[in-house]
């Protein structure tokens, strides 16, 4: 059995849910006479993504990518590999990066300039969660879900060790958990 952390509730699955719907529909506004493609950054990003897209009115494509970066996931290295590309092109697309979480902004800042070296008609991030203190580099974010602190987090999809993706909440890791083996 998946064990269950004791860390505190950062973000109820109420407020979890209330946002994304306002995100939304957001989205549906913006992208109302657009060709929407949803790229989800695997794995993190797949509870995300499956709420968001249910709270979309436009019509949309998902595609799914797989990176990882060189480094522990509290220290990203800033040097990404593709694991899984896209399944189809998004030249001429109006493509929108799903993302779990931005922390230090290296792993998006990759992948930003690999999507738009295909040529997408335009590119644009959505992320649930963004740690402005740990920021490295500069990233554009659209859409933002919560800003949080500099705090290791899991639930709704993120992980610490492959564990804790199940809970419908975001919750900080438990202090007694080193953070540095945690994975995407
Ligand atoms: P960045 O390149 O430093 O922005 O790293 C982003 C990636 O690191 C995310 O997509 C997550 O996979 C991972 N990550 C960063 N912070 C956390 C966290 O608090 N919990 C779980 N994963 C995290």
């Amino acid at each position: 059995m998946s064990p269950s952390p004791t860390g505190e509730v950062l973000i109820s699955s109420e407020r979890l849910a209330g946002r994304v719907t306002e995100l939304g529909a957001q989205i549906s506004r913006d992208y109302a006479d657009k060709d929407l493609v949803m790229v989800g950054v695997l794995r993190g990003a797949v509870v995300f993504i499956a709420d968001l897209l249910r709270s979309l009115d436009v019509a949309c494509e998902i595609d799914f990518m797989a990176v990882s970066s060189y480094g522990s996931s509290r220290d990203s290295s800033g040097v990404v590999r593709i694991l899984k590309d896209l399944d189809d092109s998004i030249t001429g697309r109006d493509v929108l990066i799903v993302e779990d979480i931005v922390d230090s902004g290296l792993t998006l800042n990759y992948l930003m300039r690999n999507l738009r070296a295909r040529d997408p008609a335009s590119l644009e991030v959505c992320a649930l969660l963004t740690k402005p203190e740990r920021r490295r580099v500069d990233v554009p974010i659209r859409y933002t879900g919560f800003e949080i602190p500099n705090t290791f987090v899991v639930g709704y999809g993120l992980d610490h060790a492959q564990q804790y993706r199940h809970l419908a909440h975001v919750a900080e890791l438990p202090e007694d958990v080193d953070p540095g083996s945690g994975t995407r």
